[in-house]
């Protein structure tokens, strides 16, 4: 049937209606295009970068809004073969919303490009410098839907894919690099964040205004400033690799590319590889923190080792690490120690003795003192979570010259330990099973690590004092910091919760039985001192984080560096008579968090603290 002629007009003024649109209104000013899944024709833009599977293209005629992105992906691997960079190009094809993942933010793409027209060529591309005029990255939210702290519990009440708030790019940072998304950017002066994975997928800052920046150039994550600021560099564009061996606080060249969403992260493509300039040092001084060899100045570490087994490489590195950086603590707490077959699964092995006995003789050999080692073991394999037959957990080590158990008796890994107060008046608590697991028994440890409790007396001390060894459960399941997911989920952190007041509720009943008795709680708590779980164990213990007690800069508070932040997961919390003591000291050790990629032992930091435990 031949149309009538109201119909070809109808149908001619609607795809003029779609030839007029431009790529600001494309993209709009939300997260997700309000013409997704139609077909649009003759987009028009500059051609401003070329990559493996599309291009991107830069309108001709932006708008004035901000919040509206005027650059856009082209997608589809042979749209890059007839055109070049500085042409002006027109197109049709599909406005999409692409995801790999469905807790990732969308990206907005023109997918099934055709009728691809060169209008010009040889025009200027001029990157948008980021840091300069109203394109300052926001240094504290990430999105409205974070209701102003992206650790909120609970969190993952809200999606950005479903809410679709209009942008607001001076505020938040979600906002700022989606405003900006396809846009070819420069970053001046750009300085690593943290090492690069293996892939050489590097965070950095530019210079632009940062919150958090700590002394060696990472930026640290404080309560509700989780630094949206910091941007990843993904791989270049043009086929090279990025380094994977540059580290925290190294100067890089100049970066240009374009900023898109890719496995999760904002990020920026570079054009091509990141180039060093100037390499930040990675070296670590030593603890300014030496035992005294008596109860006025012990000293006391913690440290993650991760996965140690017998025969693992880095053995003699965390060796060199406790006598070469932490001095040889008196009281070494340790975490994630596995069992004397290491990773093997199956052969009912859970034992560490042997793993101990590895860790104590590479000690030696590295020049420290002979220590002696106390754990209690799973009560079976793979109950307490980690690398299946791995069987990880934390044990002591410790100087057995100086320190001993204050009235020992081995707990199995199914022994409850109690509080049990002293016979007389006067008399200190002690533990029922020494070393001895807390409630192990209680859900909350469901594949997890029981905390290892202990009493001590130091040689010369008139009382004892308790140590909680802790591994709470992981993050694992969370979603990233620049999800879809708002608050993003924070994994495992109900059960963190209950691990805290489970634990919390054992100290709780130490200081009941005795209000002056020295309690130290430290590991690796996987979780910021400005989040429930802490939160609530400190509510229960009134016991106080000892940065929180030295006040160590909030900047200088990490322990591990992880995406765009170093962070605290370790702490070493105290009971008040440790919190009042003018002896009482503190420092982290960034081992790990500094070195580069190859060069890193474990994927914590250790800590190390001092006290007078005379009593
Ligand atoms: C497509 O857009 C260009 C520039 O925006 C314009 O010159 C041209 O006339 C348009 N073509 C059609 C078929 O609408
Ligand atoms: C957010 O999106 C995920 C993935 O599609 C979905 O499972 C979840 O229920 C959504 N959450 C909310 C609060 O809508
Ligand atoms: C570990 O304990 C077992 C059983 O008690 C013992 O036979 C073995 O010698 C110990 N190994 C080491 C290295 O201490
Ligand atoms: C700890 O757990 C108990 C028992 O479930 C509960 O009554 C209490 O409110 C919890 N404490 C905190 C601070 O969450």
């Amino acid at each position: 049937m031949k149309p009538s002629p109201a119909l070809v007009s109808a149908f001619a003024s609607l795809q003029s209606l779609a030839a007029a649109l431009t790529i600001a209104e494309i993209n709009g000013n939300k997260f997700i295009s309000p013409y997704s899944g139609q077909t649009v024709t003759n987009v028009t833009g500059l051609l401003i970068a070329k990559g493996p599977s599309g291009v991107w293209i830069r309108s001709t005629t932006p708008d004035n809004d901000r919040a509206t992105s005027e650059a856009i992906y082209v997608f589809g691997s042979s749209v890059g073969s007839t055109v070049a960079v500085g042409d002006i190009i027109s197109l049709d094809g599909k406005v999409s919303e692409y995801r790999s993942a469905n807790t990732y933010l969308y990206l907005t793409e023109i997918t099934s490009p055709q009728n691809v027209q060169v209008l010009s060529s040889g025009n200027t591309v001029t990157p948008l410098v980021i840091g300069a005029g109203d394109l300052k990255p926001p240094a504290v939210q990430y999105t409205a839907l974070d209701g102003g702290d992206i650790y909120a519990v609970p969190n993952g009440v809200a999606n950005i894919s479903a809410v679709n708030p209009v942008l607001e790019p001076t505020k938040y940072g979600l906002d700022f690099w989606e405003s900006l998304s396809g846009e070819l950017v420069t970053i001046k002066k750009p300085a690593v964040t943290k090492q690069p994975n293996s892939y050489g997928d590097t965070w950095v800052v530019g210079d632009w205004a940062t919150t958090g920046r700590n002394a060696h150039g990472g930026l640290t994550m404080s309560d509700k400033d989780s630094n949206p600021e910091t941007i990843i560099i993904g791989s270049p564009l043009d086929g090279t690799k990025n380094p994977t061996n540059s580290k925290m606080g190294d100067q890089l060249e100049e970066i240009t590319g374009i900023v898109t969403q890719t496995f999760g992260f904002y990020a920026v493509l570079p054009l091509t590889k990141v180039k060093v300039t100037t390499p930040a040092s990675a070296a670590v001084a030593p603890s300014s923190l030496k035992s005294k060899g008596n109860c006025k100045g012990v000293t006391v570490g913690s440290y993650n080792v991760e996965n140690l087994a017998p025969t693992s490489a880095h053995m003699s590195k965390v060796a060199n690490h406790v006598v070469n950086y932490m001095n040889s603590p008196d009281l070494l707490f340790i975490q994630e120690v596995q069992d004397n077959s290491g990773p093997t699964d199956g052969d009912n092995v859970v034992s560490a003795n042997a793993t101990l006995a590895a860790l104590t003789a590479a000690i030696k050999t590295a020049g420290g003192p002979a220590y002696a080692s106390v754990e209690v073991a799973p009560a079976s394999p793979n109950v307490d979570g980690g690398q299946p037959g791995g069987n990880i957990r934390q044990a002591y080590l410790y100087r057995s010259d100086l320190i001993s158990l204050y009235k020992p008796n081995q707990g199995t890994g199914s022994d409850r330990t109690t509080v049990v107060p002293g016979a007389k008046r006067g008399d200190p608590p002690y533990l029922s099973f020494n070393p001895g697991r807390i409630e192990p028994a209680s859900p909350a440890w469901q594949a997890s690590r029981k905390p290892l409790a202990a009493a001590w007396v130091f040689k010369g001390a008139s009382k004892p004092f308790y140590t909680v060894n802790v591994h709470f459960t992981s993050k694992g399941g969370g979603t990233s910091l620049h999800g879809d997911v708002r608050p993003p989920l924070n994994g495992g952190v109900e059960q963190r919760t209950l691990q805290a007041n489970v634990t919390g509720s054992f100290i709780a009943g130490i200081l009941a039985a005795d209000s002056k008795a020295a309690v130290i709680a430290a590991g690796d708590f996987n979780e910021f001192e400005f989040v429930k779980p802490i939160k609530t164990f400190k509510e229960i213990t009134k016991m106080k984080d000892l940065d929180v007690v030295v006040k160590t800069p909030l900047s200088e508070r990490y322990t591990y560096a992880f995406d765009m932040n170093s962070q605290a997961l370790d702490h070493m919390m105290v009971s008040p008579s440790i919190a009042c003591n003018v002896a009482t000291k503190f420092e982290h050790l960034h081992l790990n968090s500094w070195a580069a990629y190859a060069d890193v032992v474990s994927d914590h930091d250790p800590s190390l603290a001092q006290f007078n435990l005379c009593g």
